[in-house]
């Protein structure tokens, strides 16, 4: 079978009543994707010369999930059941002589399932060859009868299973390989004998084997890939699998994992050979991170590029910014978007950035916000240090030069710049552009007064003695004072 006569079908237009939710079944995530993109994505290595998703439910949010992708979308509504499902995609699947077909909620199959399911298909001459598989508890599928060791006579749903058949335990993934010249017909002979008066896909099976075409199934070899997120307990399961998948995958790749099922790491993630990342971590979006880098506990990293060596001490939150090699952050460090932290930069406990470059070699080590500032290379900037970037209407940029001092509580109100070699004394408003090397001091002179908090305690004192008499009295004075 080439791959030019192979189509991919998914179904995706239910709304999936099970989950009670407002967003369509196929809409909700799973590893870090919607369940919908996941499919896409593990049917795009098999080359198909199509891959139709039949949308209906939340049509356009579907569409929008799959067509970036490459996929073409068919509108199915109403929604009439699996097997009207397919023939609203006929059209769709031009010349494919056969036809991979998946349900939208089962994202866990992988590729080489994929293709094996094909291979089987294609040895057996089948007009359709189903991927099922035996578990423990069958409950809430459609069950395999087989007329053979090889043959399937049909699928029956839940709904339908006599009590002998509920037994059975090989169930129906609703992932199948059919050859559509067998598989259009015997849609046709296919009636809505169900509650919900629905045309199902799975009563085509027992019409291809009532006219005596090759119906086989193939067991999947591990029954987890089937799994469908019908309800959310489904959907924390799957999750939990492509999770531990993506874990696996990093530390095949070298990457020590502590306590690895606290670590949640989203499918586009990579990190270099000897990084170590600890407990309740969470490596989100289009985080990429170097070789030998330290990721401590609890830190939730968003589209962050990491250079080598780098360390995240506990507790930071870091989104959309780089951190160049050897850089330090944290404990308790927030970066917000578009912050570049240049090598050996030090960013430390409860230090705010945002929109920020931070030279290389600078210290900006306690309880600051930087916001819009450009700072060059080995400054330091004091604790309580804030840029004052934001008069309300606008904002405005500071900029910090080369080996400057900014003592702590110091406020850059911006637009401001501070030349290189500049120091600024602590306690600073700083409002006016400093020059290089020179001084901004900005705070009321300090006036001593010697003894006179010696006299003013005489003073209270003095005043305290009258009322100085019976505990009683004293009492009465609180009482009516709090009248
Ligand atoms: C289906 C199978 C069942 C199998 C199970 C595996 C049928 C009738 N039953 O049941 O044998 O064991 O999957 O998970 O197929 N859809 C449409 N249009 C529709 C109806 C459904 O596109 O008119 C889509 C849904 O969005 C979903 C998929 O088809 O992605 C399967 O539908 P679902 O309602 O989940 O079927 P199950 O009850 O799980
Ligand atoms: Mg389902």
């Amino acid at each position: 079978m080439s791959n030019n006569d192979l189509a991919i079908v998914i179904l995706a237009a239910g709304k999936g009543t099970r989950l009670k939710s407002s967003l369509a079944k196929v809409l909700h995530r799973a590893g870090g994707r919607t369940l919908v993109e996941q499919i896409v994505r593990s049917c795009e290595s098999l080359k198909a010369r199509q891959t139709v998703v039949v949308v209906g439910h939340q049509a356009d949010q579907v569409a929008a999930a799959v067509e970036p992708l490459g996929a073409l979308t068919v509108l199915q509504h109403p929604q009439n059941g699996t097997g009207h499902a397919l023939q609203v995609a006929k059209r769709a699947l031009g010349r494919a002589k056969f036809a991979v077909v998946l349900p939208g909620d089962a994202p866990l199959v992988r590729p080489e399932t994929l293709r094996s399911l094909i291979a089987a298909h294609h040895n057996g001459n089948a007009a359709a060859t189903i991927l099922s598989a035996v578990l423990a508890d069958p409950a809430g599928y459609g069950r395999i009868l087989r007329k053979s060791e090889t043959l399937v006579s049909a699928i029956v749903e839940e709904s339908q299973l006599t009590d002998e058949q509920r037994e059975i335990n090989e169930i129906n993934s609703a992932i199948y390989c059919f050859t559509l010249e067998k598989l259009w017909p015997a849609l046709t002979r296919v009636k809505p004998n169900n509650k919900h008066r629905e045309l199902y896909l799975t009563d085509a099976i027992a019409a291809l084997n009532a006219k005596g075409d090759t119906v086989l199934a193939q067991v999947a070899a591990d029954s987890r890939e089937v799994l469908g997120c019908n309800t959310r307990a489904d959907l924390a399961e799957v999750d939990r699998v492509f999770r531990e998948r993506k874990r696996q995958a990093l530390m095949d790749d070298g990457v020590t994992i502590q306590l690895p099922e606290t670590v949640l790491i989203d499918p586009e993630v990579t990190a270099g050979e000897d990084t170590i990342i600890e407990p309740g971590v969470q490596l989100l979006g289009r985080t990429k991170i170097g070789a030998r880098c330290t990721i401590r506990t609890g830190s939730v990293l968003t589209d962050a590029i990491l250079g080598d060596d780098v360390t995240v001490e506990p507790h930071c939150v870091v989104a959309r910014s780089r951190l160049d090699d050897r850089v330090i952050i944290g404990p308790f460090a927030r970066l917000r978007p578009d912050n570049h932290v240049k090598a050996g930069a030090r960013i430390g406990n409860f230090v705010e950035l945002k929109k920020s470059t931070i030279g290389e070699g600078t210290k900006a080590m306690h309880l600051s916000y930087l916001g819009d500032a450009k700072i060059g290379t080995k400054s330091n900037i004091g604790a309580g240090t804030i840029t004052c970037n934001y008069d309300g209407f606008h904002k405005y940029p500071t900029s910090i030069g080369n080996k400057v001092f900014i003592g702590s509580d110091t406020a850059l109100v911006a637009p401001v710049r501070v030349g290189n070699g500049a120091y600024i004394a602590a306690g600073s408003t700083i409002t006016a552009n400093v020059p290089s090397d020179g001084l901004g001091i900005a705070r009321g002179r300090q006036v001593n007064k010697p003894g006179w908090a010696a006299r003013k305690r005489r003073e209270l004192a003095a005043a305290e003695k009258p009322m100085k008499t019976s505990k009683k009295s004293k009492r009465r004075k609180v009482t009516k004072k709090r009248k």
